[in-house]
């Protein structure tokens, strides 16, 4: 008789306090990883789950059902100065650290650029996948490195800025799918002097009678306005905009304008074409949905790109309440909103052609 092998997988895990919108799901299998070499070692049994997902700080999914694949639980530590001169700092900063926490580390050190990016719910981990940004400002401007556990081949695997392929919020590791990469850390370089970016109009405008601005002003009034419009997930749950904003083409958008006057969107020129970013949430608004409710979830009543969840057990109301406003967007603007969000569970064959 052979000895036993040493499982780290549990099964009928509750994910219900692992994801912000906090709708009950159990996982099949789940396992915690709290090392690289409790990664590699447990990696045959992983390898042998074909569907998995890398759970982060749960801010960014809608569990629609019970997930019947194996769910994967970074718990990896650590924030390391790699490099520093007098001008700049390099950080090697572990997946699970939090962002925020990080962004506060970082301002107390001195070391400047993710101001602007304060009180964005989530890891160090998932901030590549989906290039998060916010008040003008993309993460994917201070990565230079993001290292990654490869868990189709079972290796290590380490992706420079360009390999990573940033776009607004995707980036290769998202587009590669859930399960293939679990990022183990990212590596940023950071200023030591301020260098503010002060070109969304709500902080150019508080600020414009200021000669003098600092970092910690700046993060300030970031964290301030997020207070006023967008939902705390600890007080109401929610997992920030649902929807991305859409493009659109040029003409698409001159007609819109023709229509509604009011349309909130900004001009987005690339080499080859010249397109529109719509404010989704001007839409949903412009829909009639801002402050909706509907049985126990909705739409936030400061930003309606935010879908909350009062006290609903099941996701797939959500879903449903997010599936009602791409028909009502699309019937009146003929726009076809994309979910920002992951949805998982059994739905998701269903949804994968309407955009969620
Ligand atoms: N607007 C409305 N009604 C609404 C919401 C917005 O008319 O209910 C219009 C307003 O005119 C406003 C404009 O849309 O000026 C833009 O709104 P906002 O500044 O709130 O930004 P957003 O485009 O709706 C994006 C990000 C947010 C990020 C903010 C600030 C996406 C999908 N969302 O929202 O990110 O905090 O910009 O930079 O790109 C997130 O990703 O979870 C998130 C909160």
């Amino acid at each position: 008789m052979g000895t036993p092998t040493l499982t780290c997988i549990s099964t009928n895990v509750a994910l219900h306090k692992l994801n912000t919108f906090n709708v009950k799901a159990f996982a099949t299998s789940f396992i915690q990883i709290d090392s690289l070499q409790q990664l590699k070692s447990n990696y045959p049994e992983i390898a042998a789950c074909s569907e998995r997902f890398v759970l982060g700080g749960g801010s960014n999914l809608l569990f629609i059902s019970d997930y019947s694949g194996l769910v994967i639980y970074p718990q990896l530590k650590g924030i390391q100065v790699i490099a520093e001169d007098s001008r700049q700092v390099t950080l090697r900063v572990a997946a699970s650290e939090v962002w925020h926490e990080f962004v506060c580390y970082c301002l107390d050190k001195g070391y400047f650029g993710l101001e602007n990016l304060a009180l964005i719910p989530g890891t160090v981990g998932a901030a590549p996948v989906q290039n998060i940004g916010a008040y003008g400002v993309e993460v994917e401007s201070f990565i230079t490195l993001v290292e990654c556990f490869d868990l189709n081949r079972g290796e290590m695997v380490s992706l420079s800025h360009d390999d990573c392929q940033f776009a607004y919020r995707d980036s290769l590791i998202k587009r590669a799918g859930q399960g293939h990469y679990l990022v183990t850390s990212v590596e940023f370089v950071l200023a030591k002097n301020p260098e503010l970016v002060l070109t969304y109009k709500p902080l150019k405008e508080y600020f414009a009678n200021q000669s003098s601005v600092t970092p910690q002003q700046v993060f300030d009034r970031v964290c301030q306005i997020r207070a006023e419009k967008l939902p705390d997930p600890k007080l109401l749950a929610n997992a920030g905009s649902f929807f991305k904003n859409p493009l659109v083409t040029e003409q698409h958008y001159l007609r819109l304008k023709k229509s509604f006057p009011e349309l909130v969107a900004y001009p987005v020129v690339t080499d080859a074409k010249s397109e529109y970013k719509v404010a989704a949430g001007w839409l949903i608004e412009t829909a009639g949905f801002k402050g909706k409710v509907v049985g126990k979830v909705g739409v936030h009543k400061h930003q309606a790109l935010v879908l909350v969840n009062y006290t609903d057990d099941d996701g797939s109301n959500i879903l449903a309440l997010a599936q009602t406003i791409m028909q009502a967007v699309k019937q009146m603007f003929d726009i076809e909103l994309k979910a920002e969000v992951r949805v998982l569970g059994q739905l998701v064959e269903k949804t994968k052609n309407s955009g969620l």
